[in-house]
């Protein structure tokens, strides 16, 4: 099976409508994408891996080098979905040549076949930059984990008027700018139908209601393996529970020496 590609997934959303949401989840590891590929469209290497696997406090830490790995592996692991990669804080910002790269050394490290990078208005003409030499963008609006020491916390955005105008007016922006989806995050339900409708391309929501025409959950979040995520996760698994109950069994059995048994022992069929 041929893999998917960019304009695959942006034609799903044809004049307004989207048949088939499309299915998102994060990916860090070859593993990982392994299990999850099959099932999704998009594999996103998220700068959430910075919390999530590095025990870092935001993903304002998060290097170029840590997503090019990350990436490299899920592209590795996977054969069906695209992957894409969050372009790290820092890694954009400066200038579209800055960004162009950083975008072009990620996807050459890892083979990954689109980026994402935050921002609305602000990054439309770097959006447009990468476009157009070659590298497809996926927006990311509303509230935008990367500008914390900014907003000041991961509360969800757009509940007054002027901020909702602005999330709009961000989604408009990245979309004219070519971008070939937009994730909508942590905003109220109206605002990710305004954003919906506003934009030709499709966008994929994390706690931004069922009307994006895409969702995508960090995956451990929906495993259950953090005791703390926000409202918007659903969880479809206790992992936490299961690897603790799995560890504690085995930390048993070698205190009482009955791991390993004669199974597990050469020599002694
Ligand atoms: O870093 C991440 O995992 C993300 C998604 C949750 C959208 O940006
Ligand atoms: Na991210």
């Amino acid at each position: 099976m041929r893999r998917l590609t960019v304009p695959k997934l942006r034609a799903r959303k044809q004049d307004g409508v989207t048949a088939e949401p499309l299915v998102v989840l994060t990916a860090y590891t070859a593993r990982q994408a392994q299990l999850l590929d099959e099932h999704c469209d998009l594999l996103l290497v998220g700068d959430s891996l910075g919390q999530v696997i590095y025990g870092l406090p935001s993903t304002v830490p998060v290097t170029l080098e840590m997503m090019a790995n990350h990436a490299a592996a899920v592209v590795r692991g996977s054969y069906h979905a695209v992957v894409a990669v969050d372009m790290p804080f820092g890694s954009y910002e400066g200038s579209p040549q800055q960004a162009f790269e950083s975008a072009a050394w990620l996807m050459k490290q890892s083979g990954a076949a689109a980026v994402k990078l935050e921002g609305g208005e602000v990054m439309a003409e770097t959006v447009a930059f990468l476009v157009q030499r070659g590298i497809p963008v996926i927006g990311h609006v509303g509230l935008t984990p990367q500008a914390v020491n900014v907003l000041g916390g991961y509360g969800a955005r757009g509940r007054t008027d002027a901020e909702a105008d602005k999330i709009v007016g961000d989604a408009k922006a990245l979309d004219k700018a070519g971008a070939f989806a937009i994730v909508v995050e942590g905003v109220v339900e109206p605002i990710a139908v305004a954003v919906t409708q506003a934009v030709a391309c499709p966008t994929i929501g994390i706690g931004a209601s069922a009307q994006c025409d895409g969702q995508v959950l960090v995956t451990e979040d929906m495993l259950g393996l953090f005791e703390r995520v926000p409202r918007f996760v659903k969880r479809y698994e206790n992992l936490a529970e299961t690897i603790s109950a799995a560890a504690g069994h085995y930390a048993k059995e070698v205190r009482e020496r009955s791991f390993p048994g004669p199974e597990q022992t050469y020599g002694s069929e």
